[in-house]
């Protein structure tokens, strides 16, 4: 199943290439549509970077106060063999590998920047991150600018809806599997990521709610009523986690020893440890894994069908075109059949 996971990626990654992502300003049927995707949404200081670092084991996230998420970013994880070293690459650096994860938050600054301006706009145009290592599952997921109410000094005015614009297009496609990251210690029920996932999946068919902050409950307080599913209730269980405070972030704990610190607490919570097998971080990337493989498997019909009729676009193009004899649009395209082309055989031989 894995290699479903794998081919679905390269059919993403072929979608940017060919400006095929969810865009509020434009709303064709597309074949991005058609892939399952996880996307994580919150307001935010909810946790979202954090439940994301912990998936990946290591810190390379942009950090900052005010809106530091300002594209899309796809995130693509990719289990390799144990003992190998990690490394990352950005679809926009070609074959470029990065080894130092601090060169890649510091890539994904540049990236944001050099596309949305000095001036913090917003842009809908994904940045595409693979990661390799042996400490994470093949998993997807798509990291969103989170929503706010107020945009602070020097970014435009209108961000505040341009943002909730911008994750509603993401999370209001069918396929689309809403990682909604609330904080335990604010009142679930106000929680952005909430609200607007109850708006577009209101039986809580495709949400996954996460509790973050578990640590941070005043005492004498639990969220078993959350997580043992009375209060709340979606059609998958809720996830809790506890990710690094900011002050283990100042004192740079690092992921792996904040993951081990995490099934700490809840083993020996006195709340928790009754359910500690499906809490923590690496619960969640596991149980999101097997939900993205399923998902794909139910959805190769359509997937397949879409790609067909990507590849009589396709033809049709450049039939009109002519045949390329050179590095321009043409060649891309050219290049981009034939990977539609490979994908329509190996889905075909799944669906067989
Ligand atoms: P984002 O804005 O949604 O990406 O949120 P971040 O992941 O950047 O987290 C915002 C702040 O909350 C940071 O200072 C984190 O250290 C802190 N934080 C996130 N999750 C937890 C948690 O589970 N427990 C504690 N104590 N702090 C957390
Ligand atoms: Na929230
Ligand atoms: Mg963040």
């Amino acid at each position: 199943m894995d290699v479903l996971i794998a081919l679905v990626n390269r059919i993403q990654r072929a979608c940017t290439v060919l400006g095929d992502f969810p865009d509020d300003r434009n709303s064709l049927p597309s074949l991005w549509d058609s892939l399952p995707t996880i996307v994580v949404v919150g307001g935010q200081s909810s946790g979202k970077s954090s439940v994301l670092e912990s998936f990946v084991g290591r810190d390379f996230l942009p950090r900052g106060s005010g809106i530091v998420t300002r594209r899309p970013l796809v995130l693509q994880l990719n289990k390799i063999d144990e003992g190998q070293q990690d490394y990352a690459q950005f679809l926009h650096t070609g074959n470029k590998k990065f080894t130092d994860f601090s060169a890649v938050r510091k890539e994904i600054e540049d990236e944001t920047d050099r596309v949305t301006g000095k001036k913090k706009q917003i842009s809908p145009l994904p940045i595409n991150l693979s990661i390799y290592s042996p400490n994470v599952v093949n998993l997807t997921l798509i990291d969103l600018p989170g929503l706010t109410k107020v945009a602070v000094e020097g970014q435009p005015d209108g961000i505040v809806q341009e943002i909730e614009n911008l994750v509603r297009s993401y999370v209001e496609k069918p396929n689309c599997i809403i990682l909604a990251i609330t904080p335990a210690n604010q009142d679930v029920a106000t929680s952005d990521a909430m609200k607007l996932a109850r708006e577009v999946d209101p039986k809580g068919e495709r949400t996954f709610g996460v509790l973050t902050k578990l640590d941070l409950m005043d005492k004498g307080t639990n969220a078993l009523d959350v997580l043992e599913g009375r209060s709340y209730r979606l059609q998958h269980p809720w996830v809790g986690v506890v990710n690094r405070s900011q002050a283990d972030i100042n004192r740079n704990v690092n992921v792996n020893a904040a993951r081990l610190s995490e099934r700490e607490f809840f083993a020996t919570s006195p709340d928790y440890a009754h359910i500690h097998g499906r809490l923590g971080s690496e619960y969640l990337a596991k149980l999101l894994s097997k939900q993205l493989e399923t998902v794909i498997k139910a959805r190769l019909p359509g997937i397949t069908s879409m790609i067909s009729k990507r590849i009589e676009d396709l033809e049709a193009e450049l039939d009109h075109l002519g045949r390329p004899t050179a590095i321009d649009a043409g060649a891309q395209l050219y290049t981009i059949l034939e990977l539609c082309r490979a994908f329509d055989r190996i889905f075909h031989e799944h669906l067989d």
